[in-house]
């Protein structure tokens, strides 16, 4: 049986492992060649489309039952999907560049800060509010929603 924190954090899991390969791997500026370059920018593009995902199902499952359920759940839901808004703004920036171009690294540090302290937020402001809300039931009803809904998206 799925469980909603679980599901979402193994989303957040995958995200963070990306982030961590984009810090670490060579850069236009550490004197990678154009294979190298060419792979930063699939797995951006692979980051891209995961934070997509993981977003656009947050904000169709999650974030009503924090708004409806949770005591200050409005303002919380709010200021994350500002968050998650701001994100896709730097990410929409970023998926016209190529890991060649200028600007490139500047808007992938800024993500990579930002996708972070998103998670961080989400993780320490409102999961542990939530669970106390929530019934068991309540949470592997709402994994099991989050969890077909990934299914469906990546058909
Ligand atoms: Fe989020
Ligand atoms: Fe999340």
């Amino acid at each position: 049986m799925a469980d909603a924190f679980s599901v979402l954090r193994r989303d957040h899991e995958k995200v963070e492992r990306t982030l961590a390969a984009l810090e670490d791997g060579p850069n236009a500026g550490s004197g990678a060649d154009q294979g190298e370059l060419l792979a930063r920018r699939k797995l951006t593009q692979q980051l891209i489309t995961d934070e997509a995902v993981h977003e656009a199902i947050e904000e169709t499952y999650f974030w009503p039952v924090v708004r409806d359920r949770m005591p200050g759940g409005g303002e919380l839901a709010d200021e994350a999907i500002g968050q998650e808004q701001a994100a896709k703004q730097v990410l929409h920036l970023l998926e016209q560049l190529g890991a060649w171009d200028d600007g490139f690294e500047k808007l992938l540090r800024e993500f990579i800060a930002a996708a972070r302290d998103h998670v961080a937020f989400e993780e320490t402001k409102v999961w542990p509010g939530l669970r106390e809300v929530l019934s068991t039931q309540e949470i592997s009803e709402l994994g099991e929603k989050l969890a077909a809904a990934k299914e469906h998206a990546q058909a």
